[in-house]
């Protein structure tokens, strides 16, 4: 592919030899990007020895575009804004990138003691001030903004609802959402066309129940949170089923067919 990517550019500049200098990069235009922002049940080395992220599992369904995992253990929707990633990686997308987002494990928690991640909680734009007088703002403020520039940049923007905590723990696999679900859907009509929804959590906790506690325990090596690297790939491939169920249109990229991955549209 490289030399017959070299071979074409040194024909055109042959026959072309008078124009301008930038044609050759737009004739080789770079492949397309899916940029993950999300915390460590997505981010390479998961949660520590023994787990992985599943945003590492990704890349194996996808084709035509490339895979950048910005995910980082331990960061909220607030965490990751204050740190200014989502303007990073607003600064660097491009018309035809995607940006996947997932936050709410470390979103929650009392604001009392501040420990820099949990968000003001409400659906809009309620804001809360700390003990040291910092105000903070919702989970949907913070990821309605960051969709917001990422789109005005000419990126698409897909918000996915969290995974589930291990939903087998008990040896009986239940699920409820959590209300990072009800928020995400509230940031995708906030943020208009093309910002689009992956129930990414419900997907999870379906599969999890057909494979029943036996199996899904033995993805949680650690703690209830993060997954072994088996985990993680059936993670992976229930957001994929996610995003191929809503026809999407990130579903172009999936090399899969929605019936060739494990489970059930919702
Ligand atoms: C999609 O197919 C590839 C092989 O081409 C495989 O590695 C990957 O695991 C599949 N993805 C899903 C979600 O089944
Ligand atoms: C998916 O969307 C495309 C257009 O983006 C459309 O052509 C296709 O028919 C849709 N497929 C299904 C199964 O809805």
């Amino acid at each position: 592919m490289k030399q017959l990517i070299a071979g074409l550019g040194a024909a055109l500049a042959a026959v072309a030899s008078a124009a301008p200098a930038d044609n050759y990069e737009r004739a080789t235009a770079a492949t397309p990007k899916v940029y993950l922002a999300g915390d460590s049940t997505m981010a390479r080395g998961g949660g520590g020895a023994q787990t992985q992220g599943w945003g590492e599992y990704l890349a194996y369904s996808l084709q035509g575009i490339t895979v950048v995992n910005d995910a980082i253990a331990g960061r909220s929707a607030r965490s990751y804004s204050d740190e200014s990633r989502f303007t990073s990686m607003a600064d660097v997308v491009t018309t035809g990138d995607y940006v996947i987002v997932e936050f709410g494990h470390n979103d929650g928690g009392s604001l009392s003691v501040d420990n820099g991640r949990s968000d003001c909680v409400g659906s809009g734009s309620e804001t809360c001030t700390t003990a040291a007088g910092l105000v903070v703002q919702t989970y949907v403020t913070y990821l309605t903004n960051a969709a917001k520039a990422i789109i005005a940049n000419g990126a698409n923007v897909i918000i996915s609802s969290p995974t589930p905590d291990n939903t087998c723990e008990s040896g009986t696999c239940t699920y409820s959402p959590s209300r990072y679900t009800g928020y995400c859907k509230i940031v995708v009509q906030n943020a208009g066309a093309k910002a689009s929804f992956v129930d990414h959590g419900q997907y999870v906790a379906n599969e999890f129940a057909k494979l029943g506690a036996d199996v899904v325990n033995g993805y949680y090596p650690i703690d209830h949170t993060h997954t072994s690297p088996t985990g993680a790939n059936v993670v992976a491939a229930q957001f994929v089923k996610g995003v191929l169920c809503a026809n999407d249109s990130f579903a172009t990229h999936v090399k899969n067919t929605t019936a060739s991955i494990d489970g059930k549209c919702l």
